[in-house]
């Protein structure tokens, strides 16, 4: 078999996606829409991206059309915002084949007060939670904690994608009183706060699990853990992700099964009996403590940066159970993962994820040891120079025996790339390490 892939993004999780695809035995022609420089050699990138187009549906009919073009095989959604939009039904409903849950499916991580709502109706492990919905929302919500709430902290989440933005844990009713004054007085946030759940703070350590579905049957990958702020010692404001390693030392085989059985499969069989069944990658954010894992949230799509472990650590061919996943062949392929330890860490331009400046010229990208990988992120290439371009600039993930060695590996390689202004964070896996000695 050979096949034409046609991939749709531009970050780091689109440049490993396009690495993993690229050296599949059963490919013939790899498309990336857009992609970036480090895309750029490992298939064909192609300038059509959601900003092209003056609304979203020209876009997806700019993608179909590029598919019938190319007789596209597969297309490969690597961001939520097209799966929130329905991608996955448009290019369907065409008769094309694509790797992403549909509209409806992807409402479990496109609307938080569906997924807390499917949680409780199937008593899938999560947090007490309320949601509220209407004009008076953000009144609705002081009044329910003055009244009814008894246990603090709380944490506040709009609804919708926000981008990280939209979540306040707040510890008593004052900082909660602040925090909604402020949703009021921000008109972006007030926008996305029309919807909103109100839901118990959870104890324990987060990791994220990550699974290939074709709606019936699950394979795992990996689980990881990401670091969301900013600052070492997870501080300062919250990122897209400075660094992942896998697999994450809390997330160990007994939690592991726990978490197949009584969130996987039961969330998979409750978008079956909703109608909706969920085929693609199923990201399970986790709180995981002595009672075992609950659920955090639900992501649609593999994590950026989690994605640039884990599909370094996939043995098997990435493309093989792409395809079987939309071929619903799941239940015969093996999925199997490399022995070992991933880790990978993000390098940003100074200022991120407030201000920035973009056009910094990156250097040492060739001295990188051939153990590692750099997958680019935010970045632009220019007469064979290449400059920064965004927050997120690019990730190194090293591999080791131990998750130290892994982690020795990221920083050695790190370390000879440089540009104006960099920042990482040096402390990316200090807590597998802690927990795993
Ligand atoms: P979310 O967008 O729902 O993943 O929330 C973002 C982050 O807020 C999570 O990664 C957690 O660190 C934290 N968080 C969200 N909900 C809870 C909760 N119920 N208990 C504790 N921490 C939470
Ligand atoms: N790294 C977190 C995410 O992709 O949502």
């Amino acid at each position: 078999m050979s096949y034409n892939v046609l991939i749709i993004g531009s970050g780091g999780r689109e440049h490993a996606l396009a690495w993993g695809i690229s050296r599949s035995k059963e490919l013939n022609t790899l498309y990336i829409a857009p992609g970036n420089p480090g895309t750029e050699p490992l298939g064909i990138n192609v300038p059509i991206s959601p900003s092209g187009y003056p609304s979203v549906k020209e876009y997806f009919e700019a993608v179909h059309a590029f598919a019938i073009e190319k007789k596209i095989d597969v297309t490969v959604i690597g961001p939520e915002q097209p799966l929130v939009d329905g991608i996955t039904d448009f290019l369907e409903e065409k008769g094309l084949k694509v790797f992403g849950p549909s509209q409806k499916a992807a409402q479990l991580e496109g609307s938080k007060i569906f997924s807390k709502w499917l949680m409780h109706k199937y008593n899938i492990p999560t947090a007490d939670s309320e949601s509220f919905t209407g004009e008076t929302v953000l009144e609705d919500v002081e009044a329910w904690l003055k009244v009814e709430n008894e246990k603090w902290p709380v944490v506040i989440k709009a609804d919708g994608l926000a981008a990280g933005k939209g979540v306040f844990i707040c510890k008593n009713l004052s900082e909660a009183s602040a925090h909604i004054q402020r949703i009021k007085d921000d008109p972006s946030l007030r926008k996305a706060a029309t919807r909103v759940v109100v839901e118990e703070f959870m104890e324990g350590e987060e990791a994220s699990v990550f699974a290939i579905t074709d709606g019936r049957h699950a394979k795992l990958l990996l689980s990881a853990q990401d670091h969301k702020r900013i600052g070492e010692g997870d501080t300062g404001l919250n990122t897209g992700g400075m660094g992942a390693y896998g697999p994450a030392p809390v997330a160990d085989s007994r939690i592991m099964k726990l978490v197949e059985d009584t969130i996987l499969y039961p969330t998979l069989g409750a978008m079956q009996v909703e109608g909706h069944p969920y085929r693609g990658v199923l990201y399970l954010g986790l709180m995981i403590n002595e009672e075992g894992p609950r659920v955090v949230e639900y992501n649609c799509r593999f994590g950026d940066p989690e994605c640039q472990v884990i599909v370094p650590a996939m043995k098997s061919d990435l493309l093989r159970v792409i395809m079987a996943t939309v071929n619903f062949e799941l239940e015969k392929e093996e999925v199997e993962m490399h022995d070992g330890h991933y880790c990978c860490v993000v390098m940003a331009s100074g200022g991120y994820p407030e201000a920035f400046e973009k056009g910094m010229e990156i250097h040492g990208l060739e001295e990188v040891s051939e153990d590692s990988m750099v997958f680019h992120s935010g970045t632009r290439s220019e007469n064979g120079k290449v400059y920064t371009n965004g927050g997120r600039v690019l990730t190194v993930t090293s591999k080791g025996a131990s998750l130290s060695e892994a982690i020795d590996a990221a920083y050695r390689d790190i370390e000879k790339i440089s540009f104006d202004k960099a920042y990482y964070r040096r402390d990316i896996g200090a807590k597998g390490l802690k927990r795993s000695s």
